[in-house]
């Protein structure tokens, strides 16, 4: 259980948004969200207030069917929970009724507690997200990195509070500076996931296309690129373009002829 795994061995958590890439990842991680990240990783869209919960939904099964330990959280998607504790059980249960999943994650701290807690007390596991709120950043000029002011750090530790006391299995804490996401960390008692926030965070999520070098707009500068598939992608696919256009491709291990008999077709 994730949630026992505070102050342990750090917990290994990727995004995944396909069926193939869940079967790839999942032996090596803990975790696997379906972030809504996947409106603009995927589907091109500038913010993740691209998402749809049928969006969310789609990607969630595919991953469910890719994915045969790791715990599987889905992203609630903006406007599907911030209206009400009412509104936000009823996306949940959705979420997790169509996709099977573990259990979603919320952005927001204070003002997302009674959504967190009425989720909860459905029998539903939810992961918070405090720092820098993707979703929010429209409404906050930018992606700002969050408690560099006193007055910051301290709305981050009663966000943190507020999300443990809300029932919360585990936090993730986004595009906050080190020194605070490392005492937010110290002061609750369930698991924080930092991404652009500290290496004494409870366990480390990154978005898979950055990680593995496949994101072909801005990567974010906290982000370690594993791979270059960017390039391994290109070169693939100008090859491919010169093979057919001298018709080196196909070969004759590619065409099937009238002697033998059983190919894979
Ligand atoms: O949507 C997402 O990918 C996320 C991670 C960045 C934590 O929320």
């Amino acid at each position: 259980m994730i949630r026992d795994r505070k102050g342990g061995v750090p917990i290994v958590c990727l995004t995944a948004y396909t069926y193939p890439v869940a079967r790839l990842l999942d032996d090596h991680v803990d975790l696997l969200l379906v972030g809504d990240s996947v409106a603009m990783v995927l589907h091109g869209h500038q913010t993740t207030l691209g998402a749809s919960v049928e969006m969310m939904i789609a990607h969630g099964q595919a991953v469910m069917r890719g994915s045969a330990k790791a715990c599987v959280v889905v992203d609630m998607p903006a406007g599907s929970y911030e209206d009400s504790a009412t509104q936000a059980v009823a996306s949940a249960r959705r979420i997790v009724g169509e996709t099977g999943c573990q259990a979603v994650k919320l952005e927001g701290g204070v003002g997302m507690a009674a959504q967190i807690a009425a989720i909860v007390a459905e029998g539903i596991p939810v992961m918070g997200h405090i720092g820098l709120l993707p979703q929010s950043v429209e409404a906050d000029g930018g992606y700002r990195i969050k408690g560099r002011t006193e007055e910051n750090a301290a709305a981050l530790f009663r966000d943190a509070a507020a999300v443990e006391k809300a029932g919360a299995f585990s936090v993730v804490i986004e595009g906050t500076i080190e020194a605070v996401a490392a005492d937010l960390t110290r002061n609750i008692s369930i698991p924080t996931i930092g991404i652009g926030a500290s290496g004494d965070c409870d366990g480390q999520i990154l978005v898979i296309d950055d990680m593995v070098g496949l994101t072909v707009d801005r990567v974010p500068r906290f982000v370690k690129e594993y791979a270059k598939l960017r390039d391994v992608i290109s070169q693939a696919a100008s090859t491919y373009a010169a093979e057919v256009r001298s018709r080196a491709f196909p070969g004759p291990d590619h065409v099937f002829s009238a002697t033998t008999g059983k190919e894979r077709t």
